[in-house]
Parts: C-alpha cells; structure tokens; sequence
C-alpha cells in the first residue's frame, strides 16, 4: 500500500509540475458558468473604433491619393448595391463633432487608423508628403489629447496607396516592407511625440486573404492557395521591420509601443472527448490567429500549418512549399516584435477534422482539412457570419495566455452588427452582446489573462467593405442617405456608457436596471431619426422647388406687369 502511494503522490507532483512548467491550453475544459458581478483593475481602458477607409469620405480631396479600396469600390459589381466609401460618414469633416461623441460616452481611448495615400498620395515619401494630410491627423489627435482620450493608431487598415498595387502588385512584392516602412517612420516622426500606442496593420488575415486569396477585397486577387501565404509573408516581415525601426529610432525619445491587431474568432472542437476535433480546432485557430502571431512571439510559423501547407505542395508536384520560409536570420529578427497584442474577436465556430483531397486544386481553406459549423441555437443577429457566442471569447484569451507567454493585451475589435434595413434604435441585441462578451472578457482577466483594455467596434456605422453600407456596427445610427451624415444614439450607447462609468458590472440590481434604462432614451430618439427623411425632404424642397416657386414669381410678376402697361396703352 505505502510504496504504491508514494509513487502515486510523486506522479501527482511530477503532473502538476509538468503544468506549471509548460502551460498547455486545456481544450477539455469547457466553463461556460453563470454571469459574473465585478469590476475590471483599475485604469483598465475602455475606447471605441474605426478605419480611415470606412469612415473619412473625402476620398480625393486635400491632395489625398487612390488608395486600393478606392479602385475597387470604384469597379461596378465588387460592393454590394455598387456602394464607395468616397463620402460614408464624411468623418474628415466631422472629427470634432465625433469627439464630442467620444467625450460623453467617457471613452479613455480611440482607435482609429491613418490613411497611407493621404500622406503620400504616391505611397512613395520621397515622392511627396501631403502637408494637408499631415494637418487633418495633427488636429485629430490634438482634439483627442484634448479631452483626455488616447489615440491609438493603426497604421494600415487596408489602403494601400494605388500606385503601389499598379506598379509593384501591392503585398506579392518584398519591396512593400520598405515603402511601408517609410510611411510608418514618418507618422513617428510627425506624431509620435503624441501617439504611444501604434498597431501596424490591422487584421492582416482579412487582407492578406480576401484580398490576394478570394478576391472579395482589394486588390480582388484570386491566387488560390499561394497569393495569401505570399502576401501574409510580406506583412509579417513589414511588422518586424517597423517594429525595429521604432525600437532603434523612436522609443527612447516617445516612449511607446508597437503592437499589432489580428482577427481571432474561437475554433471549438465538436468533441471535446475527440482528439481529431481537437486537433481540427486547433489548426482552425493556427491558420489564423498563429499565422501571425506565432511568427512574432516565436520567429516562425506555427509548425502544423509548415506541416499541412508543405506536404500538400508535395502532393501537386511542387519543388518547393506554397508557404514561403523565413531565413534563420529573419526569424531571429522577427521574434519578440509585439510590445502589446491587439485582438479582434467577433465570433466562435465549432471545428471538426475534414480531409480535402490535394488533386482538386490548392487553396489556403482546403490546406486546414477542416469544416466549420455553427450551433442553429446561436443568436445571429446581425451579420451573417457573426453568431453571438460569448464564452468563446474568454476561452479565445486563455488560448493567448498558454500559447505567447501571457502577453499584454488590447481588445482592439468586438462587436455586432444588425441586418441590412434595419433603422431601430433599441439595439436590444447590441446591449446583450456587449454585456456578455464583456463579462467573459472580465471572467478571463480573473483567469489570469493580461487584457489592457477594449475596444467597441465600431463607434458609428460605416462602410462594411464588400457588404457596402448593408451592415452597421455603430454605437451610433448614420444616416447615410442624408447629405450632413448626422449621427443618432443607438440604446447600446446609453448601456456601454454604464459598463465605462461602472468599470464593470458593479452588482446584479443595478447591471439589471442597465437595459431598461438604456432604452427609455432610444425610443424619443426613434422618432428623431422617423422624422430625418421629412427633413431630408424639405431639403429638397428648399433646394429645387423654391427656386422654381421664385422664378415663377418673377414670371407671374413681370407677365401682370405687361398686363399693366398694355392696358395703359
Ligand atoms: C451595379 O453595377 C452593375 C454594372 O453597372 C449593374 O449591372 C448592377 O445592376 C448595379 N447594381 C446596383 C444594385 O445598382
Ligand atoms: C516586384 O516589383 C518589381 C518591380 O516592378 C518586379 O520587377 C518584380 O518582379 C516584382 N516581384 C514580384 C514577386 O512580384
């Protein structure tokens, strides 16, 4: 009996130091436990989101140059219902008014990003630097400093200067990391005495994919199964590259930080008990989230995607691997470029094993050999794809725990859409997201997790890429159909502002009392925004129908004049 305890004990100690040495992701663990009363660390930070490309308009004006998405969006059939982002929320105009916006929902940051061919319409600085450009973000963020908000700035969301695409095929080209490379220097040149939290590109999965891989997004390159990979290789080592510039140059003058924001849904095994699924998950969120990050914190891909990529290039007949290999100098200089980890995260799937055969064609989703479900009893209350499923999202930053070394954490994306026509304030669903995904997010910072602070995507509605104006994400209602693109408070504005006042979710009878209160205010403004096309329509009348009801006047006038004067005669 003795011996055998002992030697049970020991295996038990040898377990849980084998735990402690190398946390390991525990896929089993499924806790998707009750509501959780509490509040984040102090001087968490709570903020609010957008693009340049989405939001700004002003597509052509000040000098700006074309940027890939104006290309595209200017192509008939690319956008749903032809839509642009030449005007969206004309937000180049209207960065005060927004600000304003900012102030009473008490946000301590700001996410926005800048607009690369605005600064250097020819994308190239030795070209030319757009001073107008420069001028518009200076008083951006000026505005911002301000009133005590934040900025932090990403420095490519999407808009690749025009030029650079024509001439060099935009991301396929090795020549992008120093053309990028200069731009970011020169915003830390121009705004990093005030900007200490940069992100260099913004969901570079999405980019790198959709733009090179599926042709949904520009440039709208189908180069099934090596375009991404190529173009995804180019961007890690411009991160790196940028990354090290401000480390050499800027950082012991501005003190600030560099990180990056990858998109991170949560892949969820079908079978916990299944370790095909298990694996299946895991390779779900490695050709994603580990794409990128891997190479960041670890100098290299994740090793299952060199596995699945390279023998299924074998398979075809290829020499070499669609997925290109970093150098071991490149590794070496590409690892430990990650100050902070930005996380977008919107959604979570159920992930089962799939084999795709190699014969029929290469592209980036069939190398995974996995499907993707969703649980019908999801809510899914916006955007197709985006099914609310909240304790993904604390399983998601455990997985960034175990697997990068508990690295410092920014929210810098999460939040709902709702469906296309839709003009009702009462975003019920968008107050329930938010509170639930929150509280995941407060449950995995009990957990261990190391989360700065969040970002809600999006303050305003805005142009959704290929879905075109179909899809709103705002806190606040744009009417885009009217020419001054006012601004109304959703509910969710009302209800984000008490999780922000409250640092959290104080106690059940208040957290309670939220969503009534919070829609008490949107059904007056309802109304407000019923009774914007009256008003858009006596625009019309003011513009067009007086001046005829004038000239008619004047017709009338002169025509009774002559009346007059023959009568005299
Ligand atoms: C978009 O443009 C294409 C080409 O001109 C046209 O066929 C299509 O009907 C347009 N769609 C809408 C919704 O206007
Ligand atoms: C990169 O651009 C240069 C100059 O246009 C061109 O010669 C080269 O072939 C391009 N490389 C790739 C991989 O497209």
């Amino acid at each position: 009996m003795a011996p055998h305890f002992a030697l049970r004990a020991c295996h038990v100690l040898l377990m849980v130091l084998s735990v402690t040495a190398s946390e390991d992701f525990d896929w089993t663990k499924t806790d998707k436990g009750s509501f959780y009363y509490g509040t984040f660390p102090t001087g968490f930070s709570w903020g609010a989101g957008s693009s340049a490309y989405q939001t700004e308009g002003a597509w052509d004006r000040d000098g700006k140059g074309m940027s890939i998405w104006d290309a595209f969006a200017h192509k008939k059939g690319k956008i749903f219902f032809n839509d642009t982002g030449d005007s969206s929320c004309e937000g180049y105009y209207k960065a005060k008014d927004d600000i304003v916006l900012m102030k009473d929902l008490k946000l301590n940051h700001y996410r926005f990003s800048i607009s690369w061919p605005r600064i250097l319409p020819n994308g190239v600085k030795s070209l030319h630097i757009n001073e107008k450009g420069i001028q518009y973000y200076d008083d951006l963020i000026d505005h911002l400093l301000e009133n005590k908000i934040t900025p932090i700035v990403t420095l490519y969301h999407w808009d690749l200067p025009q030029v650079l695409e024509d001439k060099y095929g935009g991301w396929q080209n090795i020549s992008m990391v120093s053309y990028f490379n200069d731009f970011a220097n020169l915003c830390f040149e121009r705004f990093g005495n005030r900007v200490k939290y940069w992100i260099t590109f913004n969901n570079p999965w999405a980019a790198a994919v959709e733009g090179y891989e599926t042709g949904e997004h520009a440039p709208g390159l189908k180069l099934r199964g090596t375009g991404s990979y190529k173009a995804a290789h180019n961007m890690i080592k411009a991160h790196a590259k940028v990354w090290h510039t401000y480390d050499t140059q800027w950082r012991s003058k501005q003190k600030g930080l560099v990180g990056i924001s990858l998109l991170a849904d949560w892949g969820e095994p079908v079978d916990t008990t299944n370790q095909k699924d298990i694996e299946a998950a895991e390779r779900y969120v490695q050709f994603s989230l580990g794409w990128f990050a891997t190479p960041l914190f670890n100098g290299d891909y994740p090793q299952v995607m060199k596995d699945y990529i390279g023998r299924k290039s074998a398979q075809q007949g290829l020499g070499t691997s669609r997925l290109p290999m970093f150098t071991s100098q490149e590794k070496s200089y590409i690892r430990g470029t990650c100050d902070f980890l930005g996380i977008g995260h919107f959604t979570t799937r159920y992930v089962t094993q799939k084999n795709f055969p190699s014969n029929r064609g290469s592209s980036f989703f069939t190398d995974r050999d996995l499907a993707e479900l969703v649980d019908p009893r999801w809510p899914d209350p916006g955007s197709e794809w985006l099914y609310s499923v909240p304790w993904g999202f604390r399983r998601l930053l455990n997985f960034v725990k175990t697997q990068y070394g508990n690295p410092m954490i920014y929210v810098t994306e999460n939040g709902v859409s709702e469906k296309m026509m839709c003009t009702d304030l009462c975003d019920d669903w968008r107050m329930q997201y938010f509170r639930e995904y929150i509280n995941e997010m407060l449950k995995a910072i009990k957990d261990g997790v190391d989360v700065k602070g969040y970002t809600a995507w999006s303050l305003l509605d805005k142009f959704e890429w290929d879905e075109g104006f179909s899809e709103r994400f705002g806190l606040y209602y744009v009417d885009f159909g009217s020419k001054d693109k006012p601004r109304y408070p959703k509910a969710s504005v009302q209800y984000y502002k008490r999780i922000i006042s409250s640092n959290g979710f104080p106690n059940q009878r208040e957290v309670e009392s939220w969503k009534r209160k919070a829609s008490e205010t949107c059904s007056s403004s309802n109304q407000l925004l019923a009774a914007d096309p009256l008003t858009s329509h006596m625009e019309m009348v003011t513009e067009i129908v007086v001046p005829t009801v004038c000239t008619l006047c004047i017709l009338l006038s002169a025509i009774f004049l002559m009346f007059l004067l023959r009568r005299r005669i």
